[in-house]
């Protein structure tokens, strides 16, 4: 901890010399950390400073061999992860202090992202990622339904999300306690990879169902989920939440919500919805 103080120290320091410059990428590989550090100013208010505190690892050459073993193919580990247990041998945690940032492609705006729910009254699981973007702004097919989100959040993570971005996922589908078949074995899976094919199977028996009919298939999702007809077709989840980051997550409310979406799939009514 003491090793990861002095670095940042030595950040701070170094900024506080060059106030000109509001971004700086300060990388050092230094065996030898200084003892100590000075103040020499406070930083201007109106400035965002983006600290990234590196912590001294604890056996880099350890970690160094383990990740090569596991990224080198014909080694015995290879395309395996590290044990809990080699991980807390050789690394101290890494923090950010950058917030909560989203996955790609979830964040997407060309992409229907789907997140889990679980249970026979629907509740959102809590391993159901959900959030805004830094890179992708907000499509207007969303804007009024995660406007309305933010409003009702209020200030819950207020500053550790950047609340312009494309939100996501927008719908969910059931993602625990599903039964796959391996080998001639049955199991029980979880994950939001179960509730994607799910959802997807649900759009492609619509598709097919319309080109029997003589009629287009759906396209572009996105639009038609977030219409009045889309959302009048979905399970609205609001209950459950999506902790992490040291934070309580995102709570799941009425209407669209960072953690189920506009909700889950109702075959009938989506059926109605698509002219059918
Ligand atoms: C979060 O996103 C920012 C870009 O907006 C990036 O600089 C930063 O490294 C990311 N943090 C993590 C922990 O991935
Ligand atoms: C927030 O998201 C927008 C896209 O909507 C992006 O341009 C901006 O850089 C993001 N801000 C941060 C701090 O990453």
């Amino acid at each position: 901890m003491r090793t990861g103080f002095l670095v940042l120290a030595a950040f701070v320091a170094s900024a506080w010399a060059n106030p000109s410059f509001h971004t700086m990428r300060v990388h050092e590989a230094r065996s030898d950390v200084p003892d100590g550090f000075i103040k020499k100013a406070a930083a201007p208010v109106d400035t965002m400073l983006n600290l990234r505190i590196a912590l001294k690892q604890t056996d880099m050459a350890g970690l160094e061999q383990m990740l090569f073993a596991v990224s080198t193919p014909g080694s015995e580990t290879y395309g395996q992860h590290l044990t809990k247990e080699e991980v807390s041998t050789t690394t101290h945690h890494v923090i950010s202090l950058v917030g909560i940032n989203t996955t790609f492609p979830s964040g997407c705006p060309f992409m229907t992202s789907v997140g889990a729910t679980t249970g026979v009254t629907e509740t959102a699981a809590d391993f159901s990622s959900g959030g805004f973007s830094n890179f992708f702004g907000r499509p207007s097919y969303q804007a009024s339904a995660v406007s309305s989100y933010l409003t009702a959040l209020g200030s819950t993570n207020s500053g550790k999300f950047n609340t312009s971005g494309r939100a996501f996922p927008d719908v969910s589908a059931q993602g625990e306690n599903v039964e796959i078949v391996v080998g001639g074995q049955t199991g029980l899976v979880a994950g939001t990879s179960c509730s994607s094919p799910i959802f997807a199977s649900v759009i492609s028996l619509l598709n097919d169902q319309l080109l029997t009919a003589g009629k287009s298939p759906l396209g572009f999702l996105n639009p038609f989920l977030y219409s009045s007809a889309g959302v009048a077709a979905l399970n609205d989840i609001t209950t459950g939440s999506n902790p992490g980051c040291n934070t309580n997550g995102f709570p799941a409310k009425t209407g669209w919500d960072p953690v189920t979406g506009l909700g889950t799939p109702n075959f009938a009514k989506l059926k109605a919805a698509v002219g059918l």
